[in-house]
């Protein structure tokens, strides 16, 4: 049983995918605590009532990001965890942090990295009339969106999307992407060596692109 320990900020939609993929599919893997620096996260209560563990480290509470970084890695070291996984979690985390979790830090973030580091993915995406848009999961380096990509999935831009409907199309994909990364991830089938990534023990030269067919509404 690999154990996983969550980092979010806000309403925690994917942390919940992740939670009731790991309860359905009875992987090797379980969240063992949950860790957000905003105490009134959405996803702390989520987390509650599937009886994780909860923390709070608010970053206003600390100076600089060294030391709020510094509080975040005591907080979690305790769970002694395998893997831990950002699921929206909105702080910039500092080189250090960073390569303490190397090859065991993931993130997901809301556009078909490379493109569309950072933050207002949706409407940057609209305002330059792309046709394509999406989520990817990558292991987290000291690079901003910028570590190796493990998976993607692309999501159609429609003529008449806003920024909200977008992101709400990117969401529903989010959360199939997500679980089933994590999932190999947990199987032993996924790992970072050298920046590079490797899936049952093969180099990705490209992202794995999933495709779960497009849905109209997310469950958030
Ligand atoms: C998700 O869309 C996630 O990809 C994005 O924030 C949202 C969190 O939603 N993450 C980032 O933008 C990270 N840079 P959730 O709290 O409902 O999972």
């Amino acid at each position: 049983m690999i154990r996983l320990v969550a980092l979010i900020s806000g309403r925690g939609s994917n942390l919940q995918a992740v939670i009731d993929a790991l309860s359905a599919q009875s992987l090797a893997a379980e969240v063992v605590a949950v860790i957000s620096n905003n105490s009134n996260a959405l996803g702390l209560e989520r987390a509650r009532q599937a009886g994780i563990v909860t923390r709070v480290v608010d970053h206003r509470d600390y100076p600089d990001r060294a030391q709020f970084d510094a509080a975040l890695h005591q907080a979690i070291q305790p769970f002694a965890p395998d893997l831990v996984f950002l699921a929206g979690f909105m702080r910039i985390l500092g080189a250090e942090f960073v390569n303490q979790y190397h090859g065991r830090l993931l993130n997901i973030h809301p556009s078909l990295l490379p493109a569309y580091r950072g933050l207002n993915t949706h409407a940057r995406v609209l305002a330059a009339g792309d046709l394509q848009h999406g989520a990817s999961v990558h292991f987290v380096t000291p690079k901003l969106d910028g570590g190796p990509v493990i998976a993607r999935v692309a999501v159609n831009v429609h003529p008449d999307d806003d920024p909200e409907r977008l992101a709400a199309r990117v969401l529903t994909q989010e959360h199939q992407l997500y679980p089933m990364v994590i999932g190999w991830f947990a199987a032993g089938r996924v790992r970072l060596h050298n920046q590079q990534v490797y899936l049952d023990d093969h180099p990705l030269s490209q992202p794995v692109e999933l495709d779960f067919g497009e849905s109209s509404c997310a469950a958030l």
